[in-house]
């Protein structure tokens, strides 16, 4: 059963149950006073009426909490009954960002990482070699954005049912909370105090500002008999209304101190998401969508806000209405509460339901939204591609499908907003011209002065404001965790390579590897590495050949423990890498990859990424021994020239030299090179290889084509 429809009944005889209680107590109220000054024959009817007032009110009162109680136990139940649909299964570590291209690929027996086959594959290139324009596939059948987007929608929906209820749900957001609350620093906790101090004072203020206006009215009204004008009471009001004013009053003060914490769980919850994301293992880096991984970190600003969400407009909300009941009551009647209590349910009736049809509208802007900005992005990065194969008209015609789905689902948004607004207005409205006329048959009857009216009217917007933003904070709430979905998965998955408990970092005295009986395969029914055994002597160069997709640079990976081995080991001087510290492990080695990649920066800062501490003239000298140095003087810009997203600008032979000059400058106690010098000259390639015999006195592993 869904969560939100065992929610119905509670709002469908909850609110009846609820308003119909209050107008009883009300009535009651009005009993207990009436029977003050009366005669004893009339009193003793009212007496009798008083009972059966309280009676009345009490057996109403409990039957709404009955009927909340039930639906907690209901909902109790449901998280812990999986026969009604909810379910534990969800695990632990189950990916959450893949790409759908790569995602059968990710089918690995990695435990972690285990994928979903491909639900939205997308269509081959020659499968659109011959169409026209028209015979273009249109719509969700072909676009891999949409039928991917839909997937993901349906994931999302899912959650709270998975995760066990929305009690469960919520939970896991706990491990938020040491970036959202600052537990630890004392100047953070004293912004809180002061936060918490001045909201509670904006209340107060709130209640005197518009009672002050009605005190300078009914002066005014005696002022017109006695000639004084108030004008120490106007003074006051004035300084009320400052105090309660936006932009220099409390509610700024609490800005300027909401958006300080805001902003320093942004940079906590930043700061941990990129080091959770760098400390996950290749088997997530294999898999991951890099542009949902940077959504998912950017979502921490979204999740930094709920605590000004919850406390600046929650629950001041909560304070407003009890003072509101309270300050009615006071210059009306006790009616009036009840007028003000209709007012919020019907208002927050109002809200949730629209709110639920709202969030579905979200989600699809959210969806094609980033569909849109996907496509766009991969059609500017994929250019080349695009111009190759002259399909930029076609990119085109795709791009247009998804902007006018995005455009779509935007309408819809605002359409469904604004009949939300519309709602709200009208039961505001509604509530207004209830007070008024009761208020009016008041001073008509002359039971108040004309002063309390107009400090009701005035009033009125202090009411119906936090209803107003408490709307707006359920939306908002609801759409930061939706957001934070992404973060919060990103948060649970955990990486299953890492320190040993106690591991100390790696000792090298000589520099001898050996792999023994080593199993590994990324996926279980088709192993990659199969029982292979090697020494590596120090001083030794030892080269693995093999054909293409051997499991050469698998190794290689093996041994900077990227992945662990399933079955056997892998040592340093005897020592099992899985037993020392990942830290030290990879800090011994200087790794040249197979498809070397640069930063877009200066050659010269590229190159001191091997040592960040390292000279200029270190820099030149580690280039001159990878024989790049003469060329890179050739350059506009010589060390300073730019290279291009990812080394773009320069020849695969320069990025592959300039990779071997960061290694050298390194100078690392072990040298893996995956085919390192594969687009280099034979005349180039042995001046390299001269240089690295010099590098580490020959301690190196080598990969097939280096002629060691
Ligand atoms: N991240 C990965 N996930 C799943 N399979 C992978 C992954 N990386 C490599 N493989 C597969 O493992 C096998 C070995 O790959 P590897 O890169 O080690 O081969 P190689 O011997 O270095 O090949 P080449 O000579 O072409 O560089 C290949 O079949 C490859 O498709
Ligand atoms: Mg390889």
């Amino acid at each position: 059963m869904d969560l939100s429809q065992r929610q119905l009944p509670l709002l469908h005889y909850g609110t009846p149950i609820l308003i119909t209680g209050c107008f009883i107590t009300a009535y009651t109220i009005e009993v207990l006073r009436g029977e003050m000054d009366m005669a004893p024959p009339t009193k003793r009817i009212w007496v009798s009426r008083r009972y059966l007032c309280i009676a009345l009110s009490l057996l109403i009162f409990a039957t709404f909490a009955i009927q909340s109680a039930l639906y907690i136990v209901d909902g109790i139940k449901a998280i812990s009954n999986p026969a009604i649909g909810v379910k534990f299964t969800k695990d632990e570590n189950q990916p959450l960002l893949n790409t759908p291209s790569n995602s059968s690929r990710c089918g690995s027996s990695l435990p972690s990482y285990q994928h979903n086959e491909d639900p939205c594959p997308p269509l081959g290139e020659g499968e659109i070699e011959d169409w026209t324009e028209e015979e273009w596939p249109r719509g969700d059948d072909y676009d891999d954005d949409s039928s991917e987007d839909e997937c993901f929608g349906e994931r999302e929906r899912t959650y709270v049912k998975d995760d066990g209820g929305w009690y469960r749900h919520l939970k896991q957001y706990a491990i938020f909370w040491p970036y959202i609350w600052p537990a630890r620093n004392f100047k953070f906790q004293l912004y809180l105090c002061i936060l918490v101090t001045s909201t509670l004072a904006e209340r107060a203020f709130n209640v005197l500002y518009p009672r002050q206006l009605g005190v300078v009215i009914d002066k005014l009204y005696d002022g017109l008999t006695t000639g004084i004008v108030p004008w120490k009471e106007i003074l006051l009001w004035i300084f009320y209304q400052m105090l309660v004013s936006q932009s220099c009053g409390l509610p700024a003060l609490g800005e300027v101190l909401e958006s300080r914490l805001s902003n320093w769980s942004r940079f906590q919850l930043s700061i941990a998401a990129f080091d959770h994301v760098m400390s996950l293992p290749m088997g997530f880096h294999d898999s991951k969508d890099s542009g949902e991984v940077i959504k998912a970190v950017e979502q921490a600003g979204a999740l930094a806000s709920i605590l000004k969400t919850i406390l600046l407009e929650t629950l001041p909300f909560v304070l407003d209405m009890v003072v509101a009941c309270w300050y009615v009551t006071y210059l009306l009647d006790a009616y009036a509460a009840v007028i003000v209590i209709f007012v919020g349910v019907s208002f927050s009736f109002v809200t949730y339901y629209i709110t639920i049809i709202m969030m579905k509208a979200r989600r699809g802007v959210a969806t094609q939204g980033r569909a849109e900005s996907r496509k766009l992005y991969e059609m500017v990065s994929n250019w080349a591609t695009v111009a190759f194969f002259n399909r930029a008209k076609y990119e085109r015609f795709r791009l247009t499908q998804t902007v006018e789905r995005s455009v779509k689902a935007s309408q819809w948004d605002t359409d469904v907003s604004n009949i939300m607004f519309a709602g709200q207005e009208i039961c505001e409205i509604l509530g207004r011209l209830m007070i008024s006329i009761l208020a009016a048959f008041r001073i008509v009857r002359g039971h108040m002065p004309v002063g309390n009216f107009v400090a009701l009217e005035s009033y009125w917007d202090t009411i119906t404001t936090p209803l107003w933003i408490l709307g707006h904070s359920y939306r908002q709430i609801s759409s930061y965790l939706v957001d934070a979905e992404r973060l919060l998965q990103l948060f649970k998955t955990k990486s299953d390579v890492i320190d040993a408990p106690g591991a100390g970092p790696v000792q090298i005295p000589a520099g001898n590897i050996e792999f023994s009986d080593v199993f590994f395969s990324y996926d279980k029914s088709d192993p990659t590495i199969n029982g292979i055994s090697l020494v590596a002597q120090p001083g030794q160069t030892v080269a693995l050949v093999g054909e293409t997709g051997s499991g050469k640079s698998t190794i290689l990976k093996l041994l900077m423990r990227f992945y662990d081995v399933q079955k056997g080991c892998i040592k340093i001087d005897s020592q099992d890498i899985r037993n020392v510290t990942l830290d030290s492990v990879r800090e011994a080695f200087g790794f040249v990859p197979q498809a070397a990649a640069l930063f877009n920066t200066s050659i010269l800062d590229n190159v001191k990424y091997g040592r960040l501490d390292a000279t200029d003239q270190e820099v030149h000298d580690a280039c001159k021994a990878a024989s790049i140095h003469d060329k890179i003087l050739t350059f506009p810009h010589g060390y300073h020239t730019k290279v291009g997203e990812r080394g773009i600008k320069l020849s695969g032979g320069e990025l592959q030299r300039l990779a071997i000059a960061r290694v050298i400058l390194k100078n690392p106690r072990l040298v893996l090179l995956d085919e390192a010098t594969s687009a280099l000259d034979t005349e180039t390639e042995s001046k390299i290889q001269n240089a690295l015999r010099q590098l580490t006195g020959g301690n190196r592993s080598g990969e097939k084509g280096m002629g060691f």
